[in-house]
C-alpha cells in the first residue's frame, strides 16, 4: 500500500522474484500508469522492472482500496506537520483502508518511518476495533525500510534490515517473511525498538552534521577556516568530524529527529538543538552573502545547485533553496541565477535557470551550495578570481 519511491520498488523486486503482488495506491494516475507498465518516480532500472512484471502478471496495480491478501506492506507517508508533529494520518488512513480485506492470519507490516509505538498504538489498536488481535488471529510488525535513493532496487534486497513484531509471534512471522527476499541480515526486535532504531540512524547523522556546522559557525565567528580545522582534528585517530554545509535537506535526516522528539520532549535537548542548528544554517549563509553584496550596487549573485545532496534532482526540504527563498526577500541582492544542472524547470517562478558559464559571466558574488560532481570539474578557486565567492560545501577545498 502505498507505490512511491518505497512501496513501488518493493512491489516490482518481489513481483519480480514471482510472487503475486497488488500494489495499491489512493492516487488513480499512479494506478493508471503502473497498469500500463509504465513509473512515475525516478530511480536507476525501476521502469524495467515494472513493464515486465506488469507484463508477466505478476505486479498489477489496484486502488484506492486493497484486495485480499497473505501479506500487507504498508508504505505511505509520514510528513512533518505543524509544530514538527509527526503525520499519521496516512498510516491511520491506509490501516482503516486495510481492515476489510483482512483475513484471520494475514501480516500486516509498517515499513513507513514512524515514532515509537506506532505499529502498536495506531495500526495494531485500528485492527483490533475489526477483532483482529496482534499474535493471536492477525500478525503486526514494524520493518523500516533504509534504502538509499537512486540504489533502492538493489538495496530493496541486499540491505539488512531490522524485524520488530507486536508480539514475538508477530516478530516471527514478519522475519520469516523477510528471510524469503531480503539478502542482508534480517534482526529479530519488539515493533517499537525496530521504530525507534531507525530514527535514532538518522538522528545520528543530524546532531554530528550538526556539530560540523556549529564548529563552521565557530570558524565564521573567528574568522578562521573551519575546513582546516576539521582536516586536522581529523588526525586523530578517534576524531571524525563530518563536514559542514548550507542546512540539511531531504526528507530523512532533516524529519525523523523530530519524530524522537515527538515522544520525548524533555529527554531530547541535543536532538531538538541539532535540527534547529542545521535549520539555521540557510539563514547563516545568506547573511555571508549579504555582507558581502553591500559592497556592490545592486549586486548579482549566482547560486550554484539548488537540491538536498549532490547529483540529485530532489528539491526535498533542501537548505540550497532555502537560501535563495531567503536571499530574494533582501535588499542588499539585485539579480539571482539559479544553476541547478539536474533541473530542467526552476522550482521558483519568478527566477528562471541559468547554465553555469552565463552565470558566472555575469555574477559578482558565487555561492556555492551543492557540491555537484560537475561544479566539482568545471569550478575553481582560478576561475573565481574576479567574484567573490561564499562557498560552505567546501568545493574549493
Ligand atoms: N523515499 C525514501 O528513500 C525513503 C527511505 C526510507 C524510508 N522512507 C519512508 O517510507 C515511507 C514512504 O515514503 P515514500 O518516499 O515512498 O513516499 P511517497 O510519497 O513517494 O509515496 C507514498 C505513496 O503512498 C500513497 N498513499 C497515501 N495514502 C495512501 C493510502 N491510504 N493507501 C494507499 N496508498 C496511499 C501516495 O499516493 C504515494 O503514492 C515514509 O514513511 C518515508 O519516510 C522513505
Amino acid at each position: 500500500m502505498g507505490l512511491g519511491y518505497v512501496g513501488l520498488p518493493t512491489a516490482a523486486v518481489l513481483a519480480t522474484l514471482g510472487r503475486r503482488v497488488a500494489g495499491v495506491d489512493t492516487r488513480a494516475d499512479v494506478i493508471e500508469r503502473i497498469g500500463r507498465g509504465e513509473v512515475h518516480i525516478v530511480e536507476p532500472e525501476l521502469d524495467a522492472l515494472v513493464r515486465a512484471a506488469v507484463s508477466r502478471g505478476t505486479l498489477r496495480a489496484v486502488g484506492p482500496k486493497p484486495v485480499a491478501a497473505d501479506v500487507f506492506l504498508l508504505c505511505v507517508p509520514t510528513p512533518l506537520g505543524r509544530d514538527h508533529a509527526p503525520g499519521l494520518q496516512y498510516v491511520e488512513a491506509a490501516t482503516r483502508a486495510l481492515a476489510p480485506a483482512l483475513r484471520p492470519g494475514n501480516l500486516v507490516v509498517l515499513e513507513s518511518t514512524s515514532p515509537p509505538q506506532t505499529t502498536r498504538n495506531v495500526v495494531a489498536r485500528i485492527l483490533a476495533e475489526h477483532g483482529f488481535v496482534a499474535g493471536d488471529n492477525i500478525f503486526i510488525a514494524h520493518a523500516p525500510e533504509r534504502v538509499l535513493p537512486g540504489a533502492v532496487i538493489r538495496e530493496v534486497v541486499e540491505n539488512a534490515r531490522v524485524v520488530g513484531g507486536v508480539t514475538d509471534a508477530c516478530t516471527e512471522r514478519a522475519v520469516a517473511f523477510y528471510q524469503g527476499f531480503v539478502r542482508g541480515e534480517v534482526h529479530p526486535t519488539q515493533a517499537d525498538v525496530a521504530e525507534l532504531t531507525k530514527l535514532a540512524e538518522n538522528a545520528f547523522r543530524d546532531v554530528n552534521i550538526a556539530f560540523a556546522n556549529e564548529l563552521a559557525n565557530v570558524c565564521d565567528h573567528l574568522g578562521l577556516d573551519p575546513w582546516a580545522v576539521i582536516k586536522l582534528a581529523n588526525h586523530h585517530p578517534r576524531v571524525s568530524i563530518l563536514r559542514p554545509g548550507p542546512g540539511v535537506g531531504g526528507h530523512c535526516i532533516a524529519v525523523d529527529p523530530w519524530f524522537i522528539a515527538a515522544v520525548a520532549p524533555e529527554q531530547t535537548p541535543l536532538i531538538q538543538t541539532a535540527r534547529r542548528v542545521n535549520d539555521s544554517r540557510p539563514g547563516v549563509v545568506v547573511e555571508a552573502v549579504c555582507r558581502r553584496a553591500n559592497r556592490y550596487r545592486d549586486a548579482r549573485v549566482a547560486c550554484l545547485g539548488l537540491s538536498y545532496k549532490p547529483d540529485i534532482d530532489d528539491l526535498r526540504e533542501s537548505p540550497a533553496v532555502e537560501v535563495v527563498r531567503q536571499l530574494r526577500q533582501r535588499r542588499e541582492v539585485g539579480e539571482l541565477y539559479l544553476v541547478e544542472p539536474h533541473l530542467s524547470d526552476s522550482p521558483f517562478e519568478d527566477l528562471s535557470l541559468w547554465d553555469l558559464d552565463s552565470a558566472l559571466e555575469r555574477a559578482d558574488i558565487v555561492v556555492i551550495l551543492v557540491a555537484h560532481r560537475v561544479f566539482r570539474q568545471r569550478v575553481d578557486a582560478r576561475r573565481l578570481q574576479s567574484h567573490a565567492v561564499i562557498d560552505p560545501v567546501g568545493l574549493l577545498r
